[in-house]
């Protein structure tokens, strides 16, 4: 789905580089987190992939593709919801239909359907500054669904929401995840987070790019944070990012 190598990356020609010849590789159907410090690089690894950079040196494949421009062929969510506050619930999400010029009339009876899974349904014709910090995070997760692509980039979704309502959209994500069929990019400094959900994480720190596999068994459940293999993997990630290796 995504093949990342030898990417090499420095804002404006600085002397130290964000990224030196990391690679990567995403399987479709994936869920991996990207952790790291603060200022590691994660968000800038977002744009470089979908487009908003271009690499000084290296590839970034997606679904193969080599050539041309990777601007759009992701689903991206930035780390701020940037919901259009004039628009609709219902609105926002269509928004990327609009901007494919897709007739999202057409597409009313799937768009209700995923409403309803969102637990939006009832709100569809509010506005984003009626609703609680949660929903606002399921609409800009659903407008990035919206648009149909199979890689998904999410920044920090759940980066603002308190403790109880993130692990209420832990609870609710995982539920939904054995249908979305859709390959995610998650990036988050939840490690905890970063574990329940993934099958794999990517600790990105100096420049490189460290790799750990989830070995905890799907379907998940919000109860495996008491997991010992789950807080073992904590301990180990800390470590990782707290301590020069
Ligand atoms: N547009 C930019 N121009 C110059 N430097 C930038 C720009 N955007 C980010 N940086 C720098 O690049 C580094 C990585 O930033 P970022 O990718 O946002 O980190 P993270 O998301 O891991 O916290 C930081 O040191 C940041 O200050
Ligand atoms: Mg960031």
């Amino acid at each position: 789905m995504l093949r990342i190598k030898n990417l090499s990356f420095s804002f404006n020609g600085k002397s130290k580089p964000i990224f030196y010849q990391l690679s990567m590789d995403v399987k479709a159907g994936e869920f991996v987190s990207i952790i790291g410090p603060s200022g590691a690089g994660k968000s800038t690894l977002f744009k470089l992939i979908n487009g908003l950079l271009e690499p000084d040196e290296g590839e970034i494949q997606i679904k193969g593709n080599k050539s041309g421009s990777r601007l759009g062929s992701v689903g991206y969510m930035p780390q701020k919801d940037l919901l259009l506050p004039w628009r609709t619930v219902l609105e926002n999400v269509i928004l990327p239909c609009e901007i494919l010029k897709e007739d999202w009339r057409k597409k009313m009876p799937v768009i209700q359907e995923w409403l309803s899974r969102f637990d939006l349904s009832q709100y569809e014709n509010a506005y984003p500054d009626e609703l609680s910090g949660g929903m606002r995070q399921r609409i800009a997760f659903l407008r990035t669904l919206m648009t149909g692509r199979d890689l998904l980039l999410l920044d920090e979704p759940f980066g603002a929401l308190d403790s109880m309502t993130k692990r209420n959209m832990h609870r609710w994500l995982l539920g939904l995840w054995g249908e979305l069929k859709k390959t995610v990019l998650f990036i988050t400094h939840d490690l905890e987070e970063a574990i329940l959900l993934s099958d794999r994480i990517f600790l990105i720190k100096d420049g490189r790019v460290y790799e750990r596999k989830v070995h905890l068994a799907r379907p998940r459940s919000t109860e495996q944070i008491y997991h010992s293999e789950l807080i073992e993997m904590r301990k180990e990630l800390e470590k990782l990012i707290h301590h020069d290796n």
